[in-house]
């Protein structure tokens, strides 16, 4: 099976903020990156990390070359890539302390699929060959009518959503990658299971793989239901965890993975992008998938009495982050050191220490960006008496040094 996604390709101008910027809000951003990106993009080259051979038809501008040489690097097929007259595509992303993201995004070169460009393309795939398509290109209701004539198989994420999607004839698609908010738009249920039933008894055949954040993933189709858990993550930028879902979920195909292992497979993969900074630059090899899967833990749901023991835990931790210790937790929750440490085991996934870790590198991140403290008494507050070990760790998790995270500079 070859595999040929007509996609977006953005320069994604990525800005660290606090929080994302409300309306009539303005705020400074510490930090700009510029990363390689688009939905497409970044699906086609989770796919090629995953071992898949890929072609990417895109179109880029002339100030797109370093689109094609990171689609090049991944193992991506790019003979079919146009470089058109005009910009490329480009994405402005905000993404905050806590690694959300809010993306506002211009087609640029993604508007230039004209059906000569789709056909002569697609002459070189034929009946088997999977499609892969999402929405921030123009012609995809072209596109799929095409690969149906052929043989094809179509494989559809519709992501972002909007009203472009009503227009694409759902019935000629062989595999739904979505949301729960694209299915919502799709089918105005909210429920997963009303969203499935409602795809499925609409369009005959067809597969849904409906993702579900935190509470994880769920493939239906004919041969019947699976469902995955969400892994453990600390957020530092879910951009393009989507699109890494999907890509290693399209390397699974290929392979013939049973679609319990794709989905495992997939998941993994995305939270491992969310742990990293940037669109395509997060998503991992296939090997790292693999290593780091074993060990890798499944979010459970979380109950009433976890959240409340971690808004306790949280609340005495943050009372005096310098000299907090698992015996003096303990002591203020009335439980022997080795229960409490157990129990933060079980509801955090993390050791005490590294959890009094993370909870202290967050507390300084917050007094980097909203105090004018000396970064080393923020370092003596937080509970560092090694400064390099800190600046080191903090380096680790946030992607850049204390003081440049505080103002951009070095
Ligand atoms: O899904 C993430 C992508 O969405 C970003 O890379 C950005 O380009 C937007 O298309």
């Amino acid at each position: 099976m070859k595999i040929v996604n007509f996609g977006s390709c953005n320069i994604d101008y990525v800005y660290s903020l606090d929080h994302i910027v409300g309306r009539g809000e303005t705020e400074e951003s510490a930090h700009r990156d510029v990363f390689a990106g688009g939905k497409g993009l970044n699906q086609s080259i989770a796919a090629a990390r995953a071992g898949a051979p890929v072609w990417h038809a895109g179109c880029v501008g002339k100030d797109g070359e370093f689109l094609l040489d990171t689609l090049k690097s991944s193992g991506v097929d790019t003979r079919f890539v146009r470089t058109v007259d005009g910009p490329s595509g480009h994405a402005v992303i905000q993404v905050s302390a806590k690694g959300e993201n809010a993306i506002f995004i211009l087609a640029g070169a993604n508007g230039m699929f004209d059906c000569a460009y789709v056909d002569s393309v697609l002459s070189h795939f034929g009946a088997g060959d999977l499609v892969i398509l999402q929405n921030e290109i123009n012609n995809n209701k072209y596109i799929i009518s095409r690969a149906k004539e052929k043989g094809m198989l179509t494989l559809l994420n519709p992501s972002p959503v909007n009203a472009a999607i009503g227009e694409l004839d759902l019935s000629s698609i062989d595999y739904l990658i979505l949301n729960e908010i694209e299915g919502e738009h799709l089918t105005g249920e909210r429920e997963p299971e009303k969203i499935v039933t409602a795809l499925r008894a609409r369009y005959k055949g067809l597969t849904v793989i409906l993702t579900l954040g935190e509470k994880g993933s769920v493939f239906v189709s004919s041969r019947g239901t699976c469902r995955q858990a969400a892994f453990e993550v600390d957020a530092v930028d879910t951009t393009a965890a989507g699109d890494t879902f999907t890509g290693y979920f399209v390397s699974s195909l290929y392979r013939g993975m049973p679609p319990k292992e794709g989905l495992r497979l997939a998941s993994a993969a995305s939270a491992l992008a969310v742990g990293k900074k940037g669109a395509a630059p997060s998503i991992p090899l296939y090997g790292e998938v693999t290593e780091a899967l074993p060990s890798m833990r499944e979010k459970e749901e979380k109950s009433d009495r976890a959240k409340e023991f971690i808004d306790t835990v949280n609340a005495f931790l943050l009372e005096d982050l310098a000299g907090a210790s698992l015996g003096t937790l303990s002591a203020r929750l009335g439980y022997s050191p080795s229960h409490t440490g157990q129990l933060i085991v079980r509801y955090t996934g993390k050791t005490f220490s590294e959890y009094l870790l993370r909870l202290r590198l967050t507390a300084a991140a917050d007094l980097l960006r909203s105090s004018s403290l000396p970064i080393a008494e923020i370092i003596r507050a937080t509970g560092y008496s090694n400064e390099s070990f800190f600046r080191n760790k903090f380096k680790e998790i946030y992607g850049v040094t204390p003081l440049r995270y505080r103002n951009g500079v070095e």
